[in-house]
C-alpha cells in the first residue's frame, strides 16, 4: 500500500500547473518522497515515536474547536482531520496520551468504528485507531485529560498579576498527544486552524496568524470569548502551541512584538527591542523568513524551558529578562529555529541534531552579525565549555549516546537532548565551514534550506544533500562526515572557537585561586559571558574566605542575571556554602526552568546532609508549581515519598 502510487501523477500535475517547485513543496498532498520512496518507508524516517501509520493514511489538515476548561483543566471540543488515503486504506492511526475519546464521525456525520489501544504506560502513549470505510475525514469529539502533559494550568497566584489563571502548552517532543489528537510525528506535516474558547479576561495566542487579537464574543456562551487562529503551512504537530492568560501586546518592529502579563510588558520590549535587526540579519544569511510575523511570549516564571521555537510565536521563559539584553543569545536561536526546525524539519527523534546543532549554528552567526565577532566567540566557546561537561557526564567519549545520529526506540526523546545535539551539531557545521571556506558554506546552507524547505529530513539525506550540492573531491571524506554523525566521541579536526578575551578570564581565575585577592577580577568591566566563564572556571573545590569574598564584592546571592546566579549557586552548593542557602531557596521557588533546576537539586543532593534534607524540603513546596517536564527530571533526583 503506497500513498505513492497515488502522489505520483498529481505531484507532476502540480508541477505542470504552477510551474515551479513552491507550490509542490506546499502542496498539502505532497508526500516527502526520498529518491522515489516515501521517506516514511526509510530505514531513518521511520518515526518509533509515533503509532501512525502515515504510508497508509496521513493527516494533512487539522482543525480544532475547543473549550478550555480553567476549572477542569480540560481542553474539550472537537478536532477534525483532513486525511489523504492510499488506494486500499482501512484505518487511520493517531496518537493520544490519555484522551478521552467521545464520538468520533465522518465528514458527512455518521459514525465511525474506533478503538483506543493499552496505554504504553510511557511518554509514548496509545494508539486511537478509527476504521476509516473510505472517509476523508474524521471528526473526534473528545477531552483532554486534567494532568495532560503538554499543558500546564496555572493558578492566578502563580503569574506576575496574580488575577488571572493562565494556561500555556509545550509540544516538543512528543507531549501534543496529550491534548491534540493527530500523527504525533514530526516527519508529518500538516495545516491546522483552531477556534479557542476561554473566560472573559483571558486572551488567547498561538502559534499561527491570529485572525480574532481580542477575540469574538459568542452569543450562547455569555462570559466567554472565542478566538480564532489559522496556520496555512504545514508544519510538524509538535509546533502547534497554545497559552493563554492576561496577555498585553507591544509592537517592536513592522513585522514583530512581544506578548506578555501587562507587569512585563515593558522589560520584555526593551529586552528584546533588537529583534527586527536579528530577523534580518538571519535572511541576509539564509534566506527570506517565510512565516509572516515574528512574535515572542514572555510565559509565566513555571515554563520548563529556555525557549521554544513555536512558528510566528516564540515561548520564552522570563528568567532572560536581565535589563541589559545579555541574554539574548537564546532568541536568535528560537528565531533560527524558523528555518532550521520549522522549514527543515527531523524527520524522527533520532535526528534531533538537525534541528538543534544548525540552528547553535545559525544562532551564532545571527549574533555575530548582530552584535560582532567578539560576542559571538565568546558564546561559542562557552557553549564547547558546555559539550565537554556533557560528553563527560554522558560516560565519555565512548558512550553512543555522544553520536549525533541516535537510535531512541524504546526511550524518552528528551534523553537526546543533549549538548551533543546542539554544541558538537553545532561544532561539525562550523569544522565544514572551516574546510570549505564561508562563502561556499553560506550559499549551500542558504539553497539547503529552499530545497527541502516545508519538508522533514534525515542524516542519510542532509549526507546526500551535502555530497551533491557542497562538497568538492573528497572533501566529505577528508572531514568524515559518516564519522562525524554516526560515531560517538568528538572527531580530531573539531574546530573549537576560542575566544580571546577569555585568555584574560582564565588568568584572573588562575590568579584568585592562588591569593584570594578580589581585586585580580575585572568584573564591572566583565560582560555577562565572561562573568559566567569565570564562576564556571573556578576550581570547584574553594575554601569559606573566598566564597565569601566573591559574595560580598559582586552580591552573587541576589545576582539578577540568572544565568550568573544558577553558576554561582552551583559552586556554593558544592561548597556546603552556608550563607547561600537563602539565595538557593528563592531561586528554586521563584521559576521552574529545568535547565537551572534540575543541576541545583541534584548538586544539592551530592551534599550529603547539608544539602539532602534542605532539597527535600524546597522540592515539596516547588513542585506543585514546577511543570511536568521539570518534575519528570527531579523526581528522579529528589525522592519525596520516603519524607
Ligand atoms: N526546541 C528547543 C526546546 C526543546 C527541545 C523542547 C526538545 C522540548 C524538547 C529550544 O529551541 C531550545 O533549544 N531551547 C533551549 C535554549 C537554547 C538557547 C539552547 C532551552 O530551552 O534551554
Ligand atoms: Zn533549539
Amino acid at each position: 500500500m503506497k500513498i505513492a502510487n497515488l502522489i505520483a501523477p498529481l505531484a507532476a500535475m502540480t508541477l505542470l500547473a504552477a510551474c515551479g517547485s513552491e507550490q509542490e513543496l506546499r502542496d498539502r498532498s505532497a508526500e516527502p518522497m526520498v529518491d522515489g520512496e516515501s521517506i516514511y518507508a526509510t530505514e531513518e524516517g521511520r518515526d518509533t515515536h509515533s503509532y501512525a501509520n502515515p504510508l497508509e493514511a496521513r493527516v494533512t489538515h487539522v482543525s480544532l474547536d475547543l473549550n478550555a476548561d480553567f476549572e477542569e483543566r480540560r481542553m474539550v471540543g472537537t478536532a477534525t482531520l483532513d486525511l489523504v488515503l492510499a488506494e486500499d486504506a482501512e484505518e487511520v492511526v493517531l496518537d493520544s496520551k490519555g484522551l478521552e475519546i467521545r464520538e468520533v464521525v465522518n465528514g458527512e456525520g455518521e459514525a465511525l468504528r474506533w478503538e483506543m489501544g493499552e496505554d504504553s504506560g510511557d511518554v509514548h502513549g496509545a494508539p486511537l485507531t478509527i476504521a476509516l470505510d473510505g472517509a476523508e475525514q474524521v471528526k473526534i469529539t473528545y477531552a483532554s485529560a486534567p494532568g495532560a502533559a503538554a499543558l500546564q494550568w496555572l493558578e492566578p497566584e502563580q503569574t506576575e498579576g496574580g488575577e488571572e489563571p493562565f494556561l500555556f502548552s509545550q509540544g516538543q517532543a512528543i507531549l501534543n498527544r496529550s491534548w491534540i489528537p493527530t500523527q504525533d510525528s514530526p516527519g508529518i506535516r500538516q495545516t491546522w486552524d483552531a477556534r479557542i474558547t476561554a473566560p472573559e479576561g483571558i486572551r488567547v495566542v498561538m502559534s499561527a496568524e491570529m485572525l480574532t487579537p481580542e477575540g469574538e464574543l459568542i452569543d450562547d456562551q455569555p462570559g466567554r470569548r472565542a478566538f480564532r487562529f489559522r496556520m496555512d503551512e504545514p508544519i510538524a504537530p509538535y509546533l502547534i502551541a497554545i497559552a493563554a492568560g492576561d496577555l498585553a501586546f507591544q509592537e517592536l518592529g513592522d513585522r514583530s512584538g512581544v506578548y506578555a502579563e501587562p507587569s512585563m510588558l515593558a522589560a520584555a520590549a526593551s529586552e528584546f527591542e533588537d529583534i527586527e535587526e536579528m530577523i534580518t540579519a538571519a535572511e541576509q544569511l539564509y534566506g527570506e523568513y517565510r512565516w509572516g510575523r515574528y512574535d515572542l511570549l514572555v510565559l509565566p516564571s513555571a515554563f520548563p524551558f529556555g525557549g521554544m521555537e513555536n512558528p510566528r510565536l516564540t515561548f520564552v521563559t522570563p528568567t532572560i529578562l536581565a535589563g541589559d539584553k545579555s541574554l539574548v543569545s537564546l532568541v536568535a536561536h528560537e528565531l533560527a529555529h524558523s528555518w532550521s526546525g520549522n522549514l527543515v524539519t527531523n524527520a524522527t527523534w533520532n535526528d534531533f541534531w538537525l534541528n538543534e546543532g544548525f540552528t547553535v549554528y545559525f544562532e551564532n552567526r545571527i549574533m555575530e552579525a548582530v552584535y560582532g565577532r567578539e560576542q559571538a566567540e565568546m558564546l561559542a566557546d562557552l557553549g564547547w565549555a558546555d559539550m565537554m561537561a556533557d560528553i563527560e557526564a554522558l560516560g565519555g567519549l565512548e558512550s553512543p549516546d555522544t553520536r549525533l545520529h541516535l537510535d531512541l526506540e524504546g526511550r524518552n526523546p528528551d534523553d537526546g537532548m543533549t549538548d551533543i545535539a546542539y554544541e558538537k551539531g553545532a561544532v561539525f557545521l562550523r569544522t565544514i565551514e572551516e574546510t570549505v571556506g564561508r562563502a561556499r558554506f553560506d550559499a549551500w546552507l542558504r539553497d539547503y534550506f529552499d530545497r527541502n524547505a516545508f519538508r522533514p529530513q534525515t542524516s542519510a539525506g542532509l549526507i546526500a544533500d551535502m555530497r551533491a550540492n557542497l562538497f568538492e573531491g573528497d572533501e566529505a571524506d577528508e572531514i568524515g562526515i559518516e564519522q562525524w554523525i554516526y560515531e560517538p566521541g568528538l572527531p580530531e579536526n573539531a574546530v573549537h572557537v576560542q575566544s580571546n578575551r577569555f585568555r584574560a578570564v582564565d588568568h584572573a581565575i588562575q590568579n584568585f585561586a592562588e591569593s584570594g585577592e578580589v581585586t585580580v577580577i575585572n568584573w564591572p568591566e566583565w560582560t555577562t559571558q565572561e562573568r559566567l566563564r569565570f564562576l564556571n572556571g573556578l576550581p570547584r573545590e574553594m575554601d569559606e574566605d573566598r566564597l565569601t569574598a566573591l559574595e560580598e564584592t559582586f552580591a552573587l546571592n541576589v545576582a539578577r542575571n540568572s544565568e550568573i546566579r544558577f553558576a554561582w549557586l552551583r559552586l556554593a552548593i558544592a561548597n556546603r556554602y552556608d550563607d547561600a542557602r537563602d539565595s538557593v531557596e528563592r531561586f528554586l521557588l521563584s521559576m521552574g526552568r529545568r535547565k537551572f533546576v534540575a543541576p541545583l537539586f541534584e548538586a544539592l543532593m551530592a551534599a550529603g546532609d547539608w544539602g539532602q534534607p534542605f532539597a527535600r524540603r524546597i522540592y515539596r513546596e516547588a513542585r506543585p508549581r514546577y511543570h511536568a517536564i521539570t518534575t519528570g527530571t527531579v523526581d528522579e533526583t529528589v525522592p519525596l515519598s520516603d519524607g
